[in-house]
């Protein structure tokens, strides 16, 4: 019976990850119809992690993902997330023709935290964006709710965007609570956060499993749960805020999977970890084909 509902979720979860995209023409003004309802731009993101490994390698990849974005290509936000020791040098690289932002932040201004790096700092140097709650930082690093919510009033009150993460683990996607999970931790990390400065938020919803595992959720999946937490939203703000928030999805995002990604009503973006590593693929992703063009 488990073995069933294993190879039944298994089969529900991956079928149709990798399908033929229908080729639309984009022009740079154009957007995904939905999307482009509620004035939302879409977003592709890169998270860099612990990668690449030296100045040199950061320099080279950031060049070319700039390189890919040109006048053909889709009228989206773009952002690298680097580490901190890259993020001036691949400022430079790339031209002004994307964002580079931060995979952190200490909630504290200043003073006796080893290691840590502020706001005040990132903004010094030019930076506008930074992630909050990846899985990563939650599970490896042990940060809690409370501090994903302590990260993110401290941008905002910078004046800066963030990026909340959040997501639900295989075991909860199993017992249907990635919902519930998404709930818990919009509810918590947004706490505080006034309608006013939703502008400044960014959603990217990555459950656990797909991860870094080469299992990316069908498009119908991942859409389900980004509707879900546009509910929560208008539940905690109003419906015209929730439709105002951007939610990315992240996971094993390739260019194999991106443009049906893409063409769900409430996919406003990505968030790509692996393949923001090879400036080929993520150029593809930065160049994302909708099925529903304007
Ligand atoms: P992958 O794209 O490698 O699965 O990573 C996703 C991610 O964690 C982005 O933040």
């Amino acid at each position: 019976m488990m073995m069933k509902f294993a190879i039944a979720l298994a089969s529900s979860l991956f079928a149709g990850a990798v399908t033929a995209f229908a080729p639309a023409v984009f022009s740079r003004h154009r957007v995904t119809k939905t999307t482009q309802l509620y004035g939302r731009k879409p977003f592709i993101s890169g998270n860099w992690k612990l990668n690449p490994q030296t100045k040199d390698e950061a320099l080279t990849l950031a060049k070319e993902i700039s390189a890919s974005i040109t006048e053909g290509s889709p009228d989206a936000d773009i952002a690298l997330f680097v580490p901190y020791v890259f993020i001036e040098s691949a400022m430079g690289a790339v031209d002004g023709k994307l964002s580079v932002g931060a995979e952190g932040v200490c909630p504290e201004i200043k003073g006796a935290y080893t290691g840590a790096i502020s706001t005040s700092m990132l903004k010094s140097i030019g930076v506008q964006w930074a992630l909050a709650g990846h899985s990563e930082r939650r599970e490896i690093f042990a940060e809690t709710d409370d501090y994903i919510n302590a990260q993110c009033l401290r941008i905002i009150q910078e004046g800066m965007g963030v990026m909340l993460c959040i997501g639900e683990k295989l075991e909860e996607f199993e017992q249907d609570l990635a919902g519930s999970v998404c709930a818990v931790q919009l509810k918590k990390g947004l706490k505080g956060i006034a309608k006013d400065d939703l502008d400044k938020v960014v959603i990217a919803y990555e459950p656990v499993w797909a991860i870094g595992t080469g299992k990316v959720a069908t498009p119908e999946i991942a859409q389900a749960v980004h509707s879900k937490c546009r509910k929560i939203l208008a539940e905690m703000y109003d419906k015209e805020a929730a439709n105002g928030v951007r939610i990315l999805y992240g996971g094993s995002v390739t260019p194999d999977s991106v443009d049906d990604l893409m063409s769900q009503p409430d996919i406003d973006g990505a968030l790509v970890g692996g393949a923001s590593l090879d400036s080929q693929k993520f150029g593809r992703i930065i160049n994302f084909k909708s099925a529903v063009p304007v």
